[in-house]
């Protein structure tokens, strides 16, 4: 087979550094470093008291003098940044004017789940067929509104495309955005805002020799399906991308900046080093009780960390580069910041930031181990009948040994249940549940490490680790997904429901 038990180790080998995947490399010159300016998203502005995008293939500046075809949310890559308010519910209007089916995900948020963006339930293009393998889902034509209540306190969210085996390559080809909820709670800190708050949306891609995003078998307007063998690890670039720039810099004044920090890669891990102290105030799930001084900030697929840099600690003059621990070559540079000028700067970083409800062992109601790995689960583990690379030698990448069926629930936790979730892994899976946050209690039976602090919603589990969870299944019933977040794994089928009841 194209994928033999060879092919299935082969994919067990640690990667290079710390990361799980195949690199893709770029056909053309890569373009010099740290020679454009930052971008910064765009705001979406509510119209009507709803925010609305359409979702449509655009060209755009990517590489200096080349135009990029991107699969766009209204226009721009990265997707316009939505601004939102604790306990101010948003209604988000999609618009599908692709030729292929899409449906948004608010990732970190606890939402409805009719409106979670469960990923057969897609919105197709206004002449779309129902494709078969999405029969089961609630699916509609042209447009779909989402009801997102946000009663949830101030997080950097993001939210991207969730479709059933094409998130991968939907995400790689442009869609994703900022979603930033914002509460009293959090205006009343005085922290850095204006334009020294910088939401970084940091991702890897591969281009092509006509300046083209590059995936393996696959394009935006054909839907060859499955990651082809090779990559069936995941994809990784050897561009890195901020904002959609190329290894952008930035002008900043010798002050304190708050940098929201996204890892939106397919599937590299970044551990991220300014060579200055970073501080750090929340994760995915808002701000810490405490601000904590890091050396370096390690960031698996999915997960935000918001830290604060004080650049008064450079001379003006100086450029500060932000490294990649885990990268090699071009990988090993993210982005640079250049101190210009000095400004008046009257933030401070309190030593109390918010108050975090420790969810209580005592009251665990069900442990369950949750195990991610490649395996040949029993009956060959047909997923849609169409994952072509990985059909021949029946290896998957699983989550107890069965790959994603939206008929079958692996957890039926009662609302307001809480429960101890124990990971266990072969390689690197970045775990995301959805609806609710994630207190991380013990890895490998000793402490949480730094990056686990606060609540999270994406836990990143390294090779061989056994990590345990807390988390609270509060909000609403229904039915929903958790999943590897290396997209090339989630499209693969590493997926499963938890159903609240
Ligand atoms: Cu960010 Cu289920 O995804
Ligand atoms: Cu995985």
């Amino acid at each position: 087979g194209a994928l033999g038990v060879t092919g299935g180790l082969g994919l067990l080998m640690p990667g290079p550094k710390g990361q799980t995947g195949t690199l893709l490399t770029s056909q053309l010159p890569l373009p010099p470093k740290f020679a454009s300016p930052l971008p910064v998203p765009p705001e979406a502005r509510p119209s009507g008291g709803r925010y609305e995008l359409t979702a449509h293939t655009v060209e755009r500046e990517i590489l200096p003098g080349r135009r990029t075809r991107i699969l766009s949310y209204g226009g721009s890559f990265p997707a316009p940044t939505i601004r939102a308010r604790r306990g101010q519910p948003l209604d988000l209007l999609l618009r599908n004017e692709l030729d292929v089916e899409t449906v948004i995900h608010l990732h970190g948020g606890r939402t409805p789940p009719e409106s979670d963006g469960y990923p057969t339930d897609v919105v197709l293009p206004p002449s779309g067929q129902v494709p078969h393998h999405l029969m089961a889902g609630d699916i509609t034509t042209g447009q779909r509104t989402y009801h997102y209540p946000l009663d949830q306190r101030a997080a950097t969210l993001w939210y991207h495309d969730h479709t059933m085996d094409y998130t991968a390559p939907n995400v790689y080809f442009g869609m994703a955005g900022f979603f930033l909820i914002g509460d009293d709670e959090e205006d009343a800190l005085p922290l850095p805002g204006g334009d020294r708050e910088l939401p970084l949306m940091i991702c890897d891609r591969a281009f092509d020799a006509d300046g083209q995003f590059r995936y393996p078998a696959i394009s935006p307007e054909r839907r060859v399906p499955g990651v082809t063998e090779p990559y069936m690890g995941g994809v990784l670039g050897d561009v890195i991308l901020v904002n959609g720039a190329p290894w952008p810099e930035h002008q900043v004044s010798a002050t304190r900046y708050r940098l929201r920090l996204l890892n939106a890669s397919n599937a590299r891990r970044y551990e991220l080093d300014l060579g200055m102290p970073m501080v750090q105030i929340g994760t995915d799930g808002g701000l810490l009780e405490q601000p904590m001084e890091r050396r370096t900030v390690t960031l698996a697929p999915a997960e935000r960390a918001d830290v604060i840099v004080d650049f008064s600690a450079a001379p003006v003059g100086t450029r500060v580069t932000m490294h990649n621990r885990l990268g090699d070559g071009g990988t090993a540079e993210v982005m640079r910041f250049h101190v210009v000028r000095h400004e008046p700067d009257d933030t401070e970083i309190p030593q109390r930031l918010s108050t975090i409800e420790p969810l209580d062992p005592g009251k665990v109601s069900a442990v369950r181990d949750i195990r991610f790995r490649l395996t040949r689960p029993p009956g060959g583990g047909q997923h849609g009948g169409h994952h072509g690379a990985s059909q021949d030698s029946g290896m998957r990448w699983t989550v107890n040994d069965q790959v994603f069926d939206p008929e079958v629930s692996l957890a039926e936790p009662g609302l307001g249940d809480t429960e101890i979730w124990r990971f266990s892994t072969d390689v690197h899976h970045p775990v995301h549940l959805h609806l609710v946050h994630m207190q991380v209690l013990s890895r490998n039976g000793g402490n949480p490490r730094k990056d686990d602090r606060g609540w999270k919603d994406t836990v990143d589990l390294i090779p061989g680790e056994t990590c345990e969870v807390l988390t609270r299944f509060d909000g609403y019933r229904g039915r929903y997904v958790f999943h590897c977040h290396n997209l090339e794994h989630e499209d693969m089928a590493m997926m499963a429901n938890f159903t609240v009841t």
